[in-house]
């Protein structure tokens, strides 16, 4: 009789077992993933952490097993030992690892059983076609099942070596120590709606959780640990997308006298690194770069999809004697008008699609855009469109457009008019949908690229003031000190096709600067006092240059698993309601516990 005590350990893991191994008596713990009954020959697939292996009772030839391999069921926890074997020649599973072999079951110890009804069915056998996903809430309230299945501990485990290779480089081959920072803190500027945690000590205070790590880090610096990182946990209250967790996983890193193409070149061998470690692939560098004008102006985006063209022209010149009225008004009042080009969106997309109701107008409607004009370009170079501004096109003015937008024959140029930003966000928007619609974007290309030179402030009008736009510890371009406001900031983004995956800048390091960018944000010096006076006067201290960056680590990982939510990738995460359907988090607490944090409700949710 095995018993606890007495069991054997395990020799291999399943889905480590290869033909070397034949003859080889094996020990194997894992689930049953499935059981097929031959007549009386009876399959289990076992699976373990690295993967499936069939095992095989046979009243033949392992009688002591064939009663029990007949009652194991899915999800059941077994222990087997047995003996490796090549399998029959018309039973090989060239889609399984191990699929050359198979282990002869001559004892099975079933260690647990499954004694409810299984939400959903973890099992990972049906390798070919579309997985049967259950609905992501199912597999939120039953994580821990959903974790078990292929697809989500391929991605656990593709995270995890994504974090070790970020610890390797970082430690082994660039001289970085990792620092905790604490969770428990005061409001750090990033800029989002913080959580706060109150103090039951010190009734009536609170702390807020980090939104990143960006003061201490930068502390760090004045400490002179010259080059810290940390695989930190953030904390923001914004609405939630699939990219957006209200915790999430930075790595985050600051280094000391670095330049900013130092810092850049660092992070190029990173990122480098990381994808050669994990996915084998050799990436060129340097990284292409594109400033933040630049990705505007083409893209009316500062984290650009490249992959496929159709980039916006600005076509206002054209316009600029027209008697098309919207045009005329728009360039009047100061505003843009651009081309979208689409290739061969002549056949693809129709009058009906861009008109008023029309799917393409409701989507730039959605961004604050009035509608869509366009023309289509046809054989020979013909111009051809409708109503008002098909009376308005002089030959002049159609050879001058297919100039600008160098539109072939079958292009349909889209034109979005008004407010710069609306036209840029609305047709980003539109190009975005468009790539996907007609299959322009090729989904195993790869494009990583800096955008550097952001803007300092970007204007808030509910606020009615300038804000940061990174953070405001991020150092103007030197060359642009004169006029603070309309400065480039020393700043870089990391784009991986259309997501923003990492962002830092080089940091203010001198306290006159550092005011006239407080001033510049309306933050009086009190203010800046109450909310940053501990990292303003350790800068009075001997502060070094420095700069750093912080990648978002679920973001990473999403892209390189190829999943489309940061979910995917997180072990528990919170739905875009950030609820925890597992726990049910966030959960009622009793009186007794405000109490003692002498905190009161007072107000109502709003609506
Ligand atoms: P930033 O706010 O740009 O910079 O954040 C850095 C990176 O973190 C990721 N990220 C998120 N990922 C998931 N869910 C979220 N809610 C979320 N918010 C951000 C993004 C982003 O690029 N302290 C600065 C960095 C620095 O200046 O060094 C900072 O936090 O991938």
């Amino acid at each position: 009789m095995t018993t606890a005590i007495n069991r054997p350990t395990r020799t291999h893991y399943c889905g480590d077992l290869r033909l070397a191994h034949e003859g080889d008596r094996v020990t194997l713990y894992g689930w049953i993933d499935r059981r097929r009954d031959h007549g009386g020959v009876i399959f289990l697939d076992l699976r373990d952490r690295t993967g499936i292996v069939q095992l095989v009772s046979d009243p033949a030839k392992t009688p002591a097993t064939s009663g029990l391999a007949g009652d194991a069921r899915s999800e059941y926890v077994v222990r087997v030992t047995g003996t490796v074997h090549l399998r029959p020649e018309d039973s090989l599973n060239p889609r399984l690892a191990t699929g050359q072999i198979e282990v002869y079951a001559e004892e099975l110890e079933i260690l647990n059983r499954v004694a409810k009804q299984l939400p959903f069915a973890v099992s990972q056998n049906d390798l070919d076609g579309e997985k049967a996903i259950a609905k992501e809430e199912l597999r939120l309230r039953y994580r821990y099942l959903d974790l078990r299945g292929d697809r989500m501990s391929r991605n656990l485990r593709l995270r995890h070596e994504v974090v070790k290779a970020m610890r390797r480089f970082l430690e082994d081959e660039a001289g970085f120590m990792e620092v905790e920072t604490p969770i428990l803190t005061r409001s750090t500027p990033e800029g989002a709606r913080d959580f706060l945690v109150p103090s039951r000590i010190n009734p009536g205070e609170w702390y807020a959780l980090p939104q990143s790590p960006q003061l201490f880090k930068q502390l760090l610096m004045v400490s002179g640990v010259d080059r810290y990182y940390q695989i930190a946990r953030c904390f923001r209250d914004e609405d939630l997308r699939a990219d957006r967790q209200p915790e999430f996983t930075q790595l985050d890193m600051e280094m000391s006298f670095l330049s900013q193409e130092a810092i850049l070149d660092l992070n190029e061998r990173l990122i480098c690194h990381i994808f050669k470690t994990v996915k084998d692939i050799d990436l060129p560098r340097p990284f292409p770069r594109l400033t933040y004008a630049e990705a505007m102006a083409r893209f009316g985006c500062d984290r650009p999809d490249t992959r496929f063209g159709m980039e916006l022209v600005d076509v206002s010149e054209v316009f600029a004697v027209t008697k098309f009225k919207i045009f005329a008004k728009t360039l009047e009042s100061g505003g843009v008008i651009k081309a979208l080009p689409v290739p061969e969106g002549n056949d693809a997309i129709s009058n009906t699609s861009i008109k008023p109701g029309g799917d393409l107008f409701s989507l730039v409607q959605q961004y604050g855009a009035g509608g869509l004009a366009f023309v289509r370009v046809r054989a020979g170079g013909e111009i051809d469109t409708i109503g008002a501004l098909k009376d308005s096109l002089t030959d002049g003015l159609k050879a001058r457009l297919l100039e600008l937008t160098g539109a072939e024959p079958g292009t349909l140029l889209l034109f979005g008019a008004g407010d710069e930003a609306i036209v840029n966000e609305s047709l980003n928007r539109l190009r975005l949908h468009l790539g996907l619609q007609l299959d322009l974007i090729p989904a195993d290309k790869l494009n990583l690229l800096w955008v550097t030179d952001f803007p300092m402030f970007e204007w808030n009008e509910d606020e009615q003031r300038n804000e940061a736009l990174h953070h405001p510890f991020t150092a103007p371009n030197p060359e642009d000190l004169d006029d603070l406001v309309q400065a480039r900031a020393q700043a870089y983004d990391l784009v991986w096709n259309g997501v923003e995956v990492g962002g830092g800048s080089l940091r203010i390091y001198q306290r006159e600067v550092q005011e006239k960018v407080f001033e510049a944000i309306g933050l009086s010096a009190a203010e800046a006092r109450d909310k940053f006076g501990f990292l303003l006067e350790a800068f009075e201290y001997g502060t070094p240059p420095h700069g750093g960056i912080a990648y978002g680590v679920d973001r990473l990982v999403m892209l390189m698993a190829g999943e489309d939510s940061i979910r995917d990738v997180i072990a528990f995460p919170k739905t875009q309601q950030g609820r925890s359907l597992l726990t049910d988090a966030p959960a009622g607490v009793e009186d007794k516990q405000l109490k003692e944090l002498c905190v009161a409700s007072t107000y109502e949710p709003e609506a």
